[in-house]
């Protein structure tokens, strides 16, 4: 073949194998679910891939080659794709037996039969894979005209990797794994990443190849580089400086670094890039999809996860979890809280100790004190809710007040009906009122405290119900007297 029908073929499509059984992970899930920042490792692969689209707009599909927990796996990225989280289509393979990483290239072989154009082979572990490296990476396959490129990193310590093998003029000539390889071998401290780039024409025959002749009794992928070349077939590497980002996970020990790893890098991004203060990166966790606007101060223990959004000059902690979808306006204050799934608005001020649940919605300079929970409730601006309450499918309007103890009783748990409550503007509830839902306070209505509300209050109304109080004049000084033969000296 000619270099220059090479570079005309320039279908892309990507593999990504995730069938290992993870033994070293210890656990009863499948590796590639464990997340990294949030998110199952899996998922963070896929968006790499699936995002090189976006650059290079020839990638047609992606293909998963699921094994060990397949149900588990095939199940979660179905849900996924249903989410629209992908561009490209996904399609999955089962590998019966994990005979190794070769087998299970072999077990999307006939998928890929006749296929004109590159293969992207990626190990489904590794988290912190971004597009851009797989990008640089196609490019150097694309502009070198390879058939085979390998992305290779070095690493200190590189225990465990499959070592890069050249000949004294440098020229790669295989891939030997540790448990293969000599003591002089183990030296080398160039690995392979696990990702390559395969013309798969070229390389699609030695495949069928491979054998299982090596201590583990596996059909290694990375015999596939000692036969290119042994083919004559144009091999080379990319070595990519910062290996973090091609690291695999293996052992739970490996899964808490790629969570502290990304973490430092979404951290430094924001230090460095995007004007925020973080006043401690060691005990704060961002994920990378989060996004904060700059003059924004996240104080130590914050816990931010999902596809959330901060604004401009907020203070976020100490000790707060966001989860979810989350959206939070410019200025506001958000103290020892935990939020999921809500939308905050501009200077508000959350906390200590409240919970925001799914479905809460708060306009500009809401006040949310402490031992407050709101679920599916929206709030309009400048309204109060300060302590101790809990605010459940009810719309609240502007400039209400909502007291100490209040609760919406908006559930019955013989029907299992949820039912709405109606806080119109300028409302006042006062302290450890319970509103019965459904039902409706009225504009500047007034519900006394300690009131049991059944029935909808009119606008500008008072709503009490209460025993009347009666006070009893000289009773204490009577009970002393009685001491303690009589508890009420009036009987
Ligand atoms: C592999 C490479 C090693 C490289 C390292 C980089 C081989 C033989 N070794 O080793 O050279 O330095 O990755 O991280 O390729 N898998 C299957 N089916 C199988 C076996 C594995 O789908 O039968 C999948 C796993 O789910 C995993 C990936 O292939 O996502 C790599 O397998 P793993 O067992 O993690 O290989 P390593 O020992 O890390
Ligand atoms: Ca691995």
């Amino acid at each position: 073949m000619t270099s220059l029908q090479k570079i005309s073929d320039n279908k892309l499509s990507a593999v990504v194998l995730a069938a290992g059984l993870g033994k070293r992970m210890q656990s009863s899930e499948a590796k590639v679910l464990h997340p990294v920042l949030g998110k199952p490792i899996i998922w963070r692969v896929l968006k790499a891939i699936d995002e090189i689209s976006k650059q290079m707009a020839n990638l047609e599909q992606i293909h998963i080659v699921v094994g060990h927990n397949a149900e588990q796996v095939e199940a979660y990225i179905k849900q996924c794709i249903e989410a629209k989280e992908f561009q490209r289509p996904i399609f999955f393979h089962k590998q019966e037996k994990q005979l190794g990483t070769g087998h299970a290239l072999m077990s999307a072989q006939k998928a890929l039969s006749g296929f004109q154009g590159n293969i992207l082979v990626v190990s489904g572990d590794c988290p912190l894979l971004t597009s851009d490296s797989l990008t640089s990476f196609l490019l150097e396959h694309k502009e070198k005209q390879s058939d085979l490129t390998i992305l290779t990193t070095k690493l200190e310590n590189p225990s465990g990797y499959g070592r890069i093998v050249r000949s004294k003029q440098g020229q790669v000539l295989g891939i030997v794994e540790e448990k293969d390889a000599s003591e002089k071998e183990k030296q080398i401290n160039e690995i392979g990443t696990s990702i390559y780039c395969f013309n798969w024409k070229a390389i699609e025959k030695g495949l069928k190849e491979l054998k299982n002749d090596n201590k583990q009794g596996e059909y290694y992928l990375t015999d596939l580089i000692a036969w290119s070349v042994k083919a004559g077939h144009k091999v080379n590497c990319l070595p990519i400086d910062d290996w973090r980002l091609v690291m695999g996970v293996n052992s739970r020990l490996e899964l808490q670094l790629a969570n502290k790893f990304l973490n430092e890098i979404v951290s430094q991004r924001f230090l460095l890039e995007g004007g925020v203060t973080i006043v401690d990166p060691v005990s704060t966790w961002i994920a990378p999809e989060v996004k904060i606007e700059p003059d924004t101060i996240i104080l130590p223990g914050c816990w931010l996860m999902g596809d959330i959004q901060i604004g401009k000059s907020c203070i976020i902690g100490p000790h707060t979890s966001i989860e979810g979808r989350v959206r939070i306006g410019m200025q506001t204050k958000i103290v020892q809280s935990h939020l999921e799934d809500c939308s905050i608005g501009r200077a508000c001020y959350i906390g200590p100790f409240a919970h925001l649940r799914m479905g809460t919605t708060l306009a500009a300079q809401v006040r949310i004190g402490n031992f407050v929970e709101i679920k599916m409730s929206t709030i309009d601006s400048l309204s109060a809710v300060s302590h101790l309450s809990y605010v459940g499918d009810t719309t609240v309007g502007k400039d209400t007040n909502i007291g100490a103890g209040t609760i919406t009783a908006n559930y019955d748990h013989i029907t299992k009906i949820k039912a709405a409550t109606v806080i119109e503007d300028g409302a006042s509830i006062g302290s450890n009122s319970v509103l019965v839902a459904p039902v409706k306070i009225g504009k500047n209505a007034v519900v006394a405290a300690g009131t049991v509300i059944t029935k909808d209050v009119d606008d500008e109304s008072l709503a009490v119900r209460r025993v009347k109080q009666e006070n009893i004049a000289g009773w204490s000084q009577r009970r002393k007297q009685a001491g303690n033969k009589n508890k009420n000296p009036d009987k």
